[in-house]
């Protein structure tokens, strides 16, 4: 893990932080993985999704939120405004774990240096996090995505404090669409926020 830090320290760009996890052999799943799945969208955007980890579609294409959870995440940002154009989009484990099984504490723990510099480098103002694993590992609560969900969380970058938003991952709104109200409320606050309302 101090091996991951200092070379994710070392990286000056997005691109160099690439070029770094593509030589990174201290991840197990990247020798299941066919691509790494480094980000999408604009890395100039004011705000970056954080998901969990790459599934099927994105370890073939080697890009975030391809799939059916992407499709759903791409018309919720549409209904507030938002497009791959005008938002940066990661996970915090870059390779497929085999068979979409979760990412072990270990491999998400070996990853994050790498996310925390991808998020130091994007600069946004604004983070949200997709689903449990995502808010848990970048805001260090211990509580379930149902309790954190619709909580702005404080984000130290270098220079300055930011916000970080919990929501439900796209994946459980696809297996529990009852619970989307839930999102909609929180998508809401992150409109407000972009817009300086919330
Ligand atoms: N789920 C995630 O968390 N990330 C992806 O990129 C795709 C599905």
């Amino acid at each position: 893990a101090t091996d991951a830090r200092a070379r994710a320290r070392a990286a000056q760009s997005l691109d160099e932080l690439e070029a770094i996890l593509k030589d990174f052999e201290s991840c197990p799943l990247r020798f299941t993985a066919k691509n790494l799945v480094f980000a999408d969208g604009n890395p100039a955007a004011r705000v970056m999704f954080v998901g969990e980890a790459p599934g099927a579609d994105e370890d073939r294409i080697g890009k975030p939120f391809m799939g059916r959870s992407g499709q759903l995440l791409d018309r919720m940002m549409k209904a507030v405004g938002l497009e791959r154009e005008t938002a940066y989009v990661a996970n915090i484990v870059p390779w497929r774990p085999p068979g979409n099984r979760n990412p072990t504490p270990q491999e998400v723990s070996v990853c994050k240096p790498f996310i925390e510099r991808q998020i130091e480098l994007v600069d946004p103002d604004l983070i949200v996090c997709l689903g449990s694993p995502s808010t848990q590992t970048l805001t260090g609560t211990k509580d379930g995505i149902l309790k954190a969900r619709g909580r702005f969380f404080p984000y130290r970058l270098p220079s300055r404090e930011v916000r970080a938003l919990a929501t439900l991952h796209p994946a459980y709104l696809l297996r529990q669409p009852v619970q989307k109200r839930l999102a909609w409320r929180d998508f809401r606050l992150l409109r407000a926020a972009l817009d300086g309302k919330a």
